[in-house]
């Protein structure tokens, strides 16, 4: 028998575990970056890039693996849909330590939906769920969803409510919403991101006919007080290319929800200097670390000095360490001297 919301059991998640997030980034969310995130928020969970069940299966999985036990909570998204691929890429990402495995239903471009998945799996509910329980099956960590509000011609509410119906009842009890849809043909994956108008009311609304499901809320959020707003309608929210550009407000959402002190931001990368000296002492390149961190003085005087000697300077294959202190000296140069 079908499993409906109602029969469904209590959740076994704590939606807590959800409340603030950052979103999966493809080429932004390395364990670089995660790394430094941490370091803003010890609450926030972090997700990984997608990586495709394929490399996983047939890749180089230790390679593509590869994470540090301080980005804890991290979560492993999946881009597939050949179930019984997904169930054994899943249980590689549990074997390597990850807390939650995501469903990448979300994403539009060309090559996602030649192979079949993506956002245009929103097309296929059933297919979508018998993923899910091939994955469930596998593992015991958690096996999340993120998904839009609608595909196409797809998008009203009521297909959102059948769709998150079928994956209530496959047993997924988190699901994070991208809150615009996606136009499968016509627009980039970065006009996917900015042209469809944002719908937060679907997604309130999708927490109060599934009040058991975790909705996490994702897409346009930039402060730590849009994310209080939120969180008074769902039960987390999800920080994607503000969490990039400005790190900095991942550190003001924790102050904001568990009264973290707010930390000084020339700490935050004197705490990045050990972790980026072990990785150039393993071959990794400086400048594979330090795109990440431009965006930390955003707004602040000097923020421009400090980005263009960290670019500038990153580059070099002899770079290191010094560069980061001369990029932080140049800011407090301009600071002394405005
Ligand atoms: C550079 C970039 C790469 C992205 N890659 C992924 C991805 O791998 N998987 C995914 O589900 N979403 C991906 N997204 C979408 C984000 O996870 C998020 O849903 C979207 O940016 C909306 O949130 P925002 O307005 O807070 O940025 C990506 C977004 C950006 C900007």
């Amino acid at each position: 028998m079908s499993q409906t919301e109602t029969e469904k059991p209590v959740s076994s998640v704590d939606c807590a575990a959800w409340r603030v997030s950052v979103a999966p980034m493809m080429d932004w969310t390395d364990r670089h970056c995660r790394y430094f995130h941490r370091l803003l928020s010890p609450h926030a969970r972090l997700y990984t890039e997608m990586v495709t069940s394929a490399a996983l299966v047939h890749g180089n999985r230790m390679h593509l693996l590869r994470h540090s036990a301080f980005e804890q909570p991290v979560a492993l998204q999946l881009g597939g849909s050949e179930p019984a691929e997904l169930a054994l890429a899943a249980r590689f990402g549990e074997d390597a330590g990850y807390a939650e495995i995501n469903l990448n239903v979300g994403c539009p471009s060309d090559r996602v939906q030649s192979g079949r998945f993506g956002a245009c799996l929103m097309r296929e509910p059933a297919l979508v769920a018998d993923c899910v329980t091939a994955m469930r099956a596998e593992v015991r960590i958690p096996v999340t969803v993120k998904c839009r509000i609608g595909v196409d011609e797809q998008d009203d509410y009521h297909d959102l409510q059948q769709f998150t119906a079928g994956l209530v009842d496959a047993g997924v009890e988190v699901l994070i919403v991208h809150a615009r849809k996606a136009w499968l043909q016509g627009l980039s994956p970065k006009e996917n991101r900015e042209v469809p108008p944002l719908n937060y009311a679907r997604v309130y609304a999708l927490k109060k006919d599934f009040p058991r499901l975790c909705v996490v809320i994702n897409g346009g959020i930039t402060s730590d007080t849009a994310v209080i707003e939120h969180l008074a309608h769902v039960d987390g929210v999800m920080l994607g290319r503000a969490a990039y550009h400005d790190p900095y407000v991942l550190a003001r959402v924790e102050h904001a929800l568990y009264g973290e002190p707010l930390p000084e931001r020339d700490a935050v990368i004197e705490r990045m200097l050990p972790y980026i000296e072990a990785e150039l002492a393993q071959g990794t390149a400086l400048k594979h670390i330090t795109r990440h961190l431009l965006g930390l003085y955003q707004g602040l005087p000097g923020a421009r000095g400090f980005r263009r000697v960290l670019s500038e300077r990153s580059h070099r294959s002899d770079a290191g360490l010094e560069v980061i202190r001369a990029a932080l000296e140049q800011r407090h140069a301009l600071l002394a001297a405005a």
